[in-house]
């Protein structure tokens, strides 16, 4: 066994000052607690992510673009998947506050009640992200900032594209929309955003709108519906490419040829929902980026450094036709 090394009295007094000098250097550069969140300052960030679940085609190649984008920038992430359900939301937001996760990020499944466990994670001074979904609290300070697309101008561009469609149309137009899960923001505002767009064609006339939750299943279940209840209908207007993919099996069962007999407007551009469009069982999509994860990281690295960030970081996004999807296709990585 060696020999325990001892200090002079002098020797001491200077390893002390120099480790007080370290620590407060340390500090000054921000890295520390600045940002909020972490315990020890071990110059790693962890993040805890709670994601809605695994309804779509999007939501997977999100999941993936997030994990992925963790990695690549060297943060370390806790996942977890809510199965579409707001109260395992709220108990995986507790457990990152409990385990003092430096950054929490999360894609909120419905827009309201968030306003309790997001003051608890600002009391514990854990720096929130809100990516893809935002919530309605009136409290801005709750977080950070909200990363995602703008889902009002994507049902407005669907529906310009449809009053554009349908200039020529002398009698009424049925609609029937598929909406996604109650309480999203995206189901609230594609909505909001297509109706307004509409409203410029008094022809246009929605007659029946449910929602299908996001999901293939939903959409045909939904679908079955509609056709059952309606005779006539002329366009149907999916909140996301899954439900349209369902309702294609609903139309063709019904015997009914979709893109032709009715015209169908989706929104995210996934592979699917590109392919269907290419093929013509589409006719238009309102693209939907689920690509967020760089900016997710690099956004996470900014606040818990305690540097300022913009409150809203608008994703980019385009509309395709049958004959853009087949452009873009070969290329298209999700
Ligand atoms: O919040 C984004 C939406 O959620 C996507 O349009 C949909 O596919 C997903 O489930």
């Amino acid at each position: 066994m060696g020999k325990m090394r001892t200090q002079s009295a002098p020797w001491r007094a200077a390893a002390v000052l120099a480790s007080v000098l370290l620590v407060g250097g340390v500090a000054a550069c921000g890295n520390s607690d600045t940002g909020g969140g972490g315990t020890k300052d071990d110059g790693k960030i962890t993040m805890g992510f709670s994601q809605v679940g695994a309804e779509s085609g999007w939501r997977t190649a999100n999941t993936t673009s997030i994990k992925e984008a963790a990695a690549e920038a060297g943060i370390e992430l806790k996942f977890d998947d809510a199965q579409q359900k707001q109260e395992n939301q709220i108990k995986a937001i507790r457990n990152y506050i409990q385990q003092k996760v430096d950054v929490i990020a999360f894609s909120p499944v419905v827009e309201s009640g968030w306003d309790t466990v997001l003051k608890e994670a600002k009391d514990a001074d854990i720096p929130v992200i809100l990516t893809d979904r935002s919530v309605d609290s009136a409290d801005k300070s709750l977080y950070k900032t909200f990363l995602g697309s703008d889902f009002v101008k994507e049902g407005k561009l669907a529906g310009e594209w449809l009053v554009e469609q349908k200039k020529t149309a002398s009698g009424p137009v049925n609609i029937v929309e598929l909406q996604g899960n109650t309480g999203a923001a995206p189901a609230n505002d594609r909505k909001k955003g297509f109706g307004e767009a509409i409203a410029a064609n008094p022809n246009l006339k929605i007659i029946a709108s449910q929602p299908g939750d996001f999901t293939r299943a939903g959409g045909k279940q939904v679908m079955e519906q509609f056709l059952k209840a309606n005779p006539k209908i002329d366009v149907l207007f999916a909140h996301n490419d899954d439900m349209g993919l369902g309702a294609l099996e609903a139309i063709t069962a019904a015997g009914k040829v979709p893109g032709k007999d009715i015209t169908i407007i989706t929104v995210d551009a996934v592979k699917d929902g590109m392919q269907a469009l290419a093929d013509g069982k589409f006719n238009f999509i309102a693209e939907c980026s689920p690509l967020l994860g760089p900016q997710l990281m690099d956004l996470a690295k900014k606040v818990h450094a305690g540097e300022e960030v913009p409150p809203r970081i608008e994703t980019e996004e385009t509309t395709f036709t049958t004959e853009q999807a087949k452009e873009a296709l070969p290329n298209r990585k999700y």
